[in-house]
């Protein structure tokens, strides 16, 4: 009897029965293998020593090990491990593929990066990633090399901890716009992931976790809109979650996890945990046996220099670090001011990196157009705010920053268009400002423009001017409806990056340059050796008036009240009303 009461005993409070464990996670590390300095770019031997820097796969593979071996973890990646740094561009996706197999990950998402390369760059990375790359909303019939491979499914079930997890991978539809074009066809996401975990939940997975790479609005939407969903890790739109006060510069966005509740009441958590190896996320969860979210809790940790460096992932890098050296070794060029690259400047307004890249692309097309009678043939350029990582300090400027910094080498082209289809291109660049993950607004060289953002969308330029180029002296013209215009970008915007129609449909002239914009950048920087980059009103804003502002609405009553405190705090301490008087 008493056998039979101890086995009683153990099924009510035996937690076996259900689950517990927990998801450490991390997405957007940008190929950022070594520490990071403040500013995410490359960190000084000398100020890592500081503990100045942050983060680098060093850590990374510390803090996993760590967590696995005090108990029940999953490391999840949400994507964008590819592109921001020399490494990225000497070894590209079979390093990328090489250093997430030293973390040992269970599960990885796409990232809208992973496609710089072009499907071709993909497949290598594919070939030699150990752990599964889950994506369940693109078609890859039409790209015979991805179809079918084998390291790339919809899903995966993880089969550990006496449970089964099922992995639902997605990727925003936007990678079509913001990448190399492909043959791939993407489908909206909650869809996509309804109709995956459906299959996982009939096959008897009870716990789902979404993890992909399509921002923070849609990781709320996907926790909101897809029933069998237990968990969301994100990625993408680089955002910090933190409860409480933050351990360093970065200010959270909302609490980590991010709690949305289902229409059935039902509590999820969504996580993210910034970007460039600075934080790892780190979520506990309890599950029943139904696979229902009992408890969930966590926080991010934040990878300073307390946090250990993997030995094994240093060796590593060293044996390859010689051909990262000589990028890092090529000074380019000398900036006496900071070269500000940061998406809180260059998505929403001018910012002077942004002035000192489109003024690159006038540069290497007026060389081009030396020996004509006028200036150059195009005085206007183009740069759209996603192309720009990174910032770069006053000082010395390497290889390996402008690397970091304007990493995707597009091919650079010029296009011709009408006034009128300026204007349209600019307003719609308005419409792109600081929207989340939208790298799509347009930092420009030779032009001068006014947005109004109290006026309705598609109507805020007050004022246009361009740099003529036929003028003996060049200066700034209003720009004419029925005048055409030739403007320097990257094939990226020419062939429709980010949404935007830079062709005139009716006379669509494009031309290459047969220069990349990085390539460009460095040209400019070698030629002119000391640059010093300032804002220039190229971009003039007037901001949105907030109508629902303390000041305008509860102007009268406020100041009713202020003058009752004072007439009455004054009446009753003299020395203040003698201090007010003096
Ligand atoms: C591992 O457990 C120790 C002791 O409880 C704790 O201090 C540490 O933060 C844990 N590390 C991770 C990565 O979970
Ligand atoms: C311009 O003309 C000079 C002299 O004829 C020649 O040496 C130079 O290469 C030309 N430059 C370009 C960019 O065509
Ligand atoms: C960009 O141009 C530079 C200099 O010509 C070249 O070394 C680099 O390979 C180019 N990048 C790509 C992706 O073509």
């Amino acid at each position: 009897m008493p056998r039979l009461l101890i086995i009683l005993l153990c099924l009510i409070f035996n937690p076996a029965l259900g689950v517990k464990f927990s998801i450490i996670h991390n997405n957007d590390m940008h190929a950022r293998y070594d520490p990071v300095a403040a500013n995410y770019g490359k960190c000084k031997k000398s100020d890592d020593a500081m503990g100045l820097c942050f983060g680098g796969f060093a850590r990374v593979a510390t803090i996993i090990k760590e967590a696995r071996s005090n108990g029940s973890v999953l490391y999840l990646n949400a994507g964008n491990t590819f592109q921001g740094t020399a490494w990225f561009t000497v070894y590209h996706g079979q390093m990328v593929a090489e250093m997430m197999n030293m973390l040992k990950p269970d599960a990885l998402s796409l990232g809208t990066n992973e496609f710089d390369d072009g499907v071709d760059g993909l497949v290598p990375f594919l070939n030699k990633v150990t752990a599964p790359v889950v994506c369940c909303n693109i078609e890859t019939s039409g790209e015979p090399k991805l179809h079918n491979h084998q390291r790339l499914t919809k899903s995966v079930i993880i089969s550990k901890f006496n449970t089964k997890i099922g992995i639902v991978g997605y990727l925003t539809p936007n990678t079509q716009q913001m990448s190399v074009q492909t043959k791939l066809v993407f489908s909206k996401e909650i869809q996509a992931i309804n109709n995956e975990a459906r299959r996982l939940v009939s096959q008897g997975v009870n716990i789902i976790i979404a993890l992909g790479h399509s921002g923070y609005a849609m990781d709320q939407q996907i926790a909101e809109k897809c029933p069998d969903v237990d968990v969301v890790v994100g990625g993408h739109s680089q955002t910090f979650l933190y409860t409480g006060a933050p351990p360093d510069k970065e200010i959270p966005t909302g609490h980590y996890p991010k709690i949305v509740a289902k229409k059935n009441g039902i509590n999820v958590p969504v996580v993210q945990a910034f970007a460039y190896t600075k934080y790892m996320g780190k979520l506990d969860l309890e599950f029943d046996e139904q696979g229902t979210l009992l408890k969930f809790s966590g926080s991010p940790i934040l990878l300073n220099k307390k946090v250990a460096e993997d030995k094994a992932v240093n060796e590593f890098l060293e044996s390859r670090r010689e051909s990262i050296d000589d990028i890092e070794k090529n000074v380019v060029g000398t900036t006496l001011v900071y070269l500000n690259g940061q998406a809180s400047s260059c998505h929403k307004e001018e910012c002077n990196f942004g002035n000192l890249i489109a003024d690159s692309f006038v540069y290497a097309r007026a060389l081009q157009q030396m020996n004509d009678t006028d200036w150059t043939d195009a005085a206007i350029a183009f740069v759209n705010a996603g192309a720009i990582r990174a910032s770069i300090e006053s000082g010395v400027v390497t290889g390996a920053d402008i690397a970091s910094a304007l990493p995707f080498h597009s091919e650079l082209a010029y296009t011709d268009v009408k006034g009128r289809q300026l204007i349209d291109i600019l307003e719609f660049s308005a419409k792109l400002r600081n929207k989340e993950n939208d790298g799509g607004f347009l930092q420009v060289s030779g032009l001068r423009v006014n947005f109004n953002y109290n006026r309705p969308k598609g109507k805020r330029i007050t004022n246009l001017e361009a740099l003529c180029t036929t003028c003996k002296v060049p200066l700034y013209e209003r720009v004419h409806k029925d005048k055409v215009y030739r403007i320097i970008m990257s094939t990226f915007l020419i062939s429709g990056g980010d949404g935007h129609r830079m062709q005139d449909p009716d006379n669509p002239v494009n031309s290459l340059l047969r220069l990349n914009e990085t390539a460009a950048l460095t040209q400019y920087l070698q030629h002119h050796k000391v640059v010093y980059p300032m804002l220039e009103n190229r971009i003039g804003n007037v901001e949105k008036r907030h109508r629902t502002s303390l000041g305008t609405r509860f102007h009268g009553p406020v100041q009713f009240i202020l003058i009752v405190l004072f007439v009455h705090c004054t009446f009753f301490n003299p020395t203040k009303f003698i201090l007010y008087l003096g």
